[in-house]
């Protein structure tokens, strides 16, 4: 009965590149209503293909909703959202062949306390993939290395620092050979000694290609970082644009708002 939307996201012959029209995720006219309370009102943007999109905006804005529409964690009250060719928000639409396809960082980790570095990062493939335990072992190692934890395979999380925790958490979305990742404020949990190297593992992802969806209150990471930055507001997309002119030339006079405090953060109280 519904060939077309399950099709394309399900088929692994038809991942790489397979994007199709539109770009790696396409949000139209997104609404997400909490009972009356409608946080996301009318949401429209894309993301293309190796792409980096920044997404800025105060506390309460709809930025985890709507990266959490996204991989269907939380499930739009109207508009469609498609990743990878496929509209996500069809109701036939198979779960978990899309979440397979989309890597999630947030900004706590939620690392198996009882597992390894390597463990954390071969645990998904295993039971998801299916991969057998030298091939995951292998995928690990490569990913953990990338990530600048080649040393670390074998710590436990509560031996590793916050930041080398939230590259696991990087590593193990990586290991799943995700074709887009979304990262949701990842270094907002890290003393400040620690966002360095994280950012830096995210500039390297973003150098080699991948294509990421970034919420974040690192300006310096969105203007060095981002191809394009959303800045959202009470639920809608207030301006969008190259840093270059979102931050450093905003035209909405609530953008300008909203960067003051964040780049002056002595003079106000917005965390
Ligand atoms: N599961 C939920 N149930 C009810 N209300 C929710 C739920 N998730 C979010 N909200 C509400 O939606 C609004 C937007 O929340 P959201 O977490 O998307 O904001 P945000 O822009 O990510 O903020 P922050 O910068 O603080 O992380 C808030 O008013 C929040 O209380
Ligand atoms: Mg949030």
């Amino acid at each position: 009965m519904n060939e077309t939307a399950g099709a394309p996201i399900a088929s692994g012959a038809a991942s790489e590149g397979g994007t199709g029209p539109g770009g790696v995720i396409e949000i139209r006219d997104l609404h997400k209503s909490f009972g009356s309370n409608e946080v996301l009102r009318g949401i429209d943007f894309h993301v293309e293909a190796g792409e980096v999109v920044c997404v800025i905006g105060p506390s309460g804005s709809g930025k985890s909703t709507l990266l959490r529409c996204v991989n269907l964690l939380e499930q739009p009250s109207a508009g469609t959202v498609r990743v990878a060719g496929a509209e996500i928000t069809d109701p036939d639409v198979d779960i978990d062949a899309v979440r397979r396809r989309i890597g999630m960082v947030f900004q706590s980790f939620n690392l198996f306390p009882h597992l390894t570095a390597l463990g954390n990062v071969t645990i998904a493939q295993r039971k998801v993939l299916r991969r057998g335990k030298a091939e995951a072992d292998r995928v690990a190692r490569e990913v953990l290395g990338r990530v600048g934890l080649a040393d670390k395979v074998g710590s436990y999380p509560a031996q590793l620092s916050g930041g080398q925790q939230q590259r696991v958490a990087i590593a193990r979305a990586l290991a799943m050979g995700p074709e887009v990742m979304l990262f949701d404020e990842p270094t907002s949990a890290l003393d400040p000694e620690l966002v360095g190297d994280v950012l830096g593992v995210m500039r390297e992802l973003a150098e080699e290609g991948m294509t990421m969806l970034v919420v974040t209150h690192e300006m310096g990471f969105a203007r060095e970082a981002a191809d394009r930055v959303v800045f959202m507001d009470g639920g809608v997309v207030v301006e969008e644009g190259p840093p270059s002119q979102v931050i450093a030339d905003p035209r909405h006079e609530r953008t300008r708002a909203f960067l003051s405090r964040v780049l002056n953060p002595a003079a106000g109280t917005e965390s």
